[in-house]
């Protein structure tokens, strides 16, 4: 049997196999943030398509952390009764599922939060003029409170346990990012203060849920922009929570404002240039050729950077990012490379290529990786569904 199907743990969670779902923005809740049947058919789906555990788009931890409408938003307990519907939509297929929790910090929508976007300090959004306003050290410390009290809702709701999201240039990552975090008081400077609010949201986090529900954390292994995380910044990070006591960590990479490194593959021109105005077009025009390089497709494009992280962490590592063949996700796990194989793309073309893989079949993937995916999804917020049109 193929080591993908044997089960494995992160933390006190019993994973069948080794396949997850990594978190993945639908846009298909109501205009008012509530689950609807759409929502809950998408869990379903996936949960019976085999995958061992599912990570449902980013749920927001407060109203200023929002980037997309039609979205969960956790910061009221009127979500725990919606939350556990998903959690029992995907249980009885033996699928465990896990919230991810996040803040866009620089990267939220004012369209939604009606306010200008907060964030360690006020660096510039590309492609583009708009500045975020750097947040007050009272903001940051309920901030941290919203994600615990997040999590506490998630607990409450069934789920099997809650990710930080600290990757993709939002609001953690923008605080372990000497790019975006130029602060000179204790959240920045040095590695130690640049990494205190993810230390602190773990540690308030835990308290709120108690000592064996899971916490895990995506982290962006590198930034890929010049004065961004490195990798050996990364491992530090990751050897602090390792020691604090992270369940499992999911390791990404790259930021928004270098275009899609972090969902690498085709560049679709129409939708990245499509309802922008006339300054932020030219901006795209002027990026496009270093946005095209910096997209290049290869295969398990961060597999490399989890590889060098699991060597020095004791707590369960997941691949993620342009993870497309059998032979080399089965090879992953069996070198030790990773525990964990999570995927996006390909599940929203086929949300059961669990078993296709499971029954052997040939090239059980069809993702092209062609991205439209991700700009309808995450930059027009179109309901999640795949958008590939052969040409
Ligand atoms: C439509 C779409 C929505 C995404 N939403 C999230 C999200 O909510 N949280 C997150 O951490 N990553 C998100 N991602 C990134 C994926 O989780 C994943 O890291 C990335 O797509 C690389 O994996 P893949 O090559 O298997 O697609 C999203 C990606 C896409 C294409």
């Amino acid at each position: 049997m193929s080591v993908l199907f044997t089960p494995g743990t992160i933390g006190n969670m019993e994973l069948k196999n080794r396949f997850v779902r990594s978190a993945t923005v639908e846009c298909l809740c109501s205009d008012d943030g509530r689950v609807t049947e759409a929502y809950l058919k998408v869990c379903e789906r996936l949960a019976k398509g085999g995958v061992a555990l599912i990570l449902p788009g980013s749920y927001s931890v407060n109203q200023l952390a929002r980037a997309h409408p039609r979205s969960i938003t956790a910061d009221t307990d009127e979500v725990i009764g919606d939350l556990r519907k998903v959690a029992d939509r995907v249980h009885p297929y033996g699928t465990k599922i896990v919230a991810q929790l996040n803040h866009r910090g620089r990267h939220a929508n004012r369209d939604l939060t009606g306010s200008r976007p907060v964030a360690p300090s006020p660096v510039r959004v590309k492609p583009g003029l708009f500045k975020p306003r750097p947040m007050t050290t009272d903001e940051i410390e309920r901030t941290i409170t919203d994600f615990s009290d997040a999590a506490y809702r998630v607990r409450e709701a069934g789920f099997d346990g809650v990710q930080i999201h600290a990757a993709h240039g939002y609001l953690i990552n923008q605080f372990l990012s000497s790019y975006t975090n130029r602060r000179k008081d204790e959240w920045g400077g040095s590695l130690e203060n640049r990494m205190r609010f993810l230390v602190e949201t773990y540690r308030s986090i835990r308290t709120r849920v108690g000592a064996d529900f899971p916490i895990l954390v995506k982290i962006n292994a590198e930034d890929c922009v010049e004065d961004g995380v490195t990798l050996d910044e990364s491992i530090s990070f990751c050897k602090t929570l390792d020691e604090l006591g992270i369940a499992g960590i999911e390791v990404s990479g790259g930021i928004a404002d270098k275009g899609l490194v972090t969902v690498r593959g085709d560049v679709p021109g129409d939708l990245v240039r499509r309802n922008r105005g006339f300054v932020q077009r030219l901006l795209v025009r002027l990026m496009e050729n270093s946005m095209r390089e910096a997209a290049r497709f290869e295969e398990a494009y961060f597999l490399p950077h989890a590889a060098a992280i699991k060597k020095h962490v004791k707590a369960p590592v997941i691949a993620v990012g342009g993870l497309r063949t059998p032979a080399v996700m089965e090879e992953a796990i069996r070198t030790g490379q990773a525990d964990f194989v999570s995927l996006c793309r390909p599940f929203i073309r086929q949300p059961n290529l669990v078993n296709r893989m499971e029954r052997g079949e040939a090239d059980p993937i069809s993702c092209t990786n062609c991205n439209r995916c991700t700009l309808e999804i995450v930059v027009h917020h179109s309901p999640l569904r795949c958008y590939y049109t052969p040409s």
